[in-house]
């Protein structure tokens, strides 16, 4: 069996252990003969790497491990890059989120103006690391994960249309296993066959199967109807509360289309006034403080103690199973499985009575040579409406950034469904251009 090479791009991430956990408990399908960490925070990125190093050394010897802020040393010889950046880290998050609150708008890292903000910042290393790619490892693949995803593959698409990237993310799996939690199904969400179609954070479930062709949509539909996505709390131990809230909503969500099973995401598009009451409570205090003392202090907290042990015996890294979608997508290409996967492509036809160029999450087929995407048909107005304003907003962000353009990222802003007016749109853009002047092209 073919033995894979990786680079993980954001090794000082906060999810990277929990993604090499995994990575080892999914040897037999996906074997792995070597890991590399990438970073542009060498010191952020040595915590995670010295105790994964330890992590290693224990449970797969045979594995070859490094780490590297040097590009050349870190994309050599390798088959894919796992890209999790987050540009800015935390520090940026925190001000995505808090600025647009200043004027009565939501603050969302990856929706509204904070996502707007996220993606301006993240075109140009996501280019940087496919250029690096394509330097050293041509043959490799590039499975991405960085936020904000509709704002990255739209990116890429216009600026590097030939480039070997698969943008995906991980909000439809995690919904769809509380679905299977709803249904008890004995091996999860992999005993439902699913039709799904939308943007990125931006998506509905047209219909859902199981595996003999039973319609399991009414049995989820009851539920979301009275609970959302809210699934035996005495399971999700860890989920905050912020996500629950989020969960909960959907129930909301799913009421203005019940033919339709929708995406968490769209609660900050279809209820933004609600949205931004909810969260300006304490304003001082947004998901990126929460993840702070949360995530990341626990994160750090468990390298740190690995590394003084200097055993990982015990150890507080656990396994992200969740994300073992990115072991389907890497499993698909290397060992041509043909697994059926939620993507975000370049639409073309899939969606007949929308945007040919529009980046679309819709369900693919994924081999060796890559994907095959399942034609969707028409969708309705009413989706087909908030898909259009959105997706508008993707392009002309991507428009602002390849021409340095104050007037479309203004445009883009002001198109936004979060933000009430062209006047609000111009105070955001103004101060979100003075907080990330060390990431933004200069706009003209
Ligand atoms: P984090 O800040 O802990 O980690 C990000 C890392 O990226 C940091 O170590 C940072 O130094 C590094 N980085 C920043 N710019 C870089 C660059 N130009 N080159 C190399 N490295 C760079 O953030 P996190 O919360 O762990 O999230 C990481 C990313 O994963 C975010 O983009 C987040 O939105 C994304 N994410 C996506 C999904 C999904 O479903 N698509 C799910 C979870 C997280
Ligand atoms: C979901 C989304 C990701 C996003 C994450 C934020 O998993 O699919 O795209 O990065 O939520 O979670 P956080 O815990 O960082 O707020
Ligand atoms: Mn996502």
């Amino acid at each position: 069996m073919k033995k894979s090479s990786i680079v993980i791009a954001g090794g000082g991430s906060t999810f990277t252990p929990g993604i090499v956990m995994m990575l080892l408990d999914h040897l037999k399908r996906f074997p792995i003969r070597q890991i590399k960490f990438y970073d542009n925070d060498a010191q952020r990125q040595e915590t995670i790497a010295k105790a994964c190093a330890i992590v290693l050394r224990e449970r797969a010897p045979e594995i070859e491990f490094s780490y590297t802020t040097d590009p050349q040393e870190a994309f050599t010889d390798i088959d894919f890059v796992m890209a999790h950046i987050r540009v800015g880290k935390y520090a940026m998050r925190e001000k995505d989120e808090k600025i647009p609150m200043k004027y009565g708008v939501l603050g969302q890292e990856t929706c509204g103006p904070g996502g707007i903000a996220y993606g301006m910042r993240s075109i140009g290393p996501i280019i940087e690391i496919i250029d690096y790619m394509e330097k050293y490892s041509p043959n490799a693949w590039m499975l991405n994960y960085s936020n904000p995803a509709a704002i990255v593959a739209e990116a890429t698409r216009r600026i590097r249309p030939q480039s070997k990237i698969i943008n995906i993310c991980d909000m439809p799996v995690g919904i769809e296993e509380r679905m299977a939690e709803i249904l008890s199904l004995p091996n999860g969400r992999k005993d439902m066959d699913i039709t799904y179609y939308g943007l990125n954070h931006f998506g509905w479930w047209t219909a859902i199967h199981d595996k003999q062709g039973n319609d399991l949509m009414p049995q989820i539909k009851a539920h979301v109807a009275k609970h959302g996505y809210i699934v035996n709390p005495d399971n999700h131990a860890e989920t905050e509360a912020s996500w629950n809230d989020t969960y909960a909503k959907a129930k909301d969500v799913y009421a203005i289309d019940p033919d339709t099973l929708p995406n968490t995401y769209l609660k900050y598009y279809l209820f933004p006034d609600y949205v931004f009451a909810h969260d300006n409570k304490n304003p001082d205090h947004t998901r990126a403080n929460e993840v702070m003392e949360h995530r990341e202090r626990n994160v750090f907290a468990a390298a740190n103690d690995i590394i003084n042990k200097n055993t990982a015996k015990d150890c507080a890294f656990h396994s992200d199973e969740h994300a073992s979608y990115i072991i389907d997508l890497a499993e698909a290409i290397t060992f041509n499985t043909n697994a059926k996967m939620l993507l975000i492509v370049k639409n073309d036809s899939a969606i007949s009575n929308f945007d040919p160029t529009a980046m679309v999450e819709i369900p693919c087929i994924v081999n060796k040579n890559g994907y095959q995407k399942i034609s969707i048909g028409e969708i309705p107005q009413f989706q087909k409406g908030l898909m259009e304003q959105q997706v508008s907003v993707e392009k002309l962000v991507v428009d602002a950034w390849i021409n340095g353009s104050y007037q479309k990222l203004w445009q883009a802003i002001s198109l936004s469904k979060t933000v009430p007016s062209v006047s609000v749109a111009k105070n955001i853009l103004d101060d979100l251009i003075e907080a990330n002047k060390d990431y933004w092209p200069i706009l003209k």
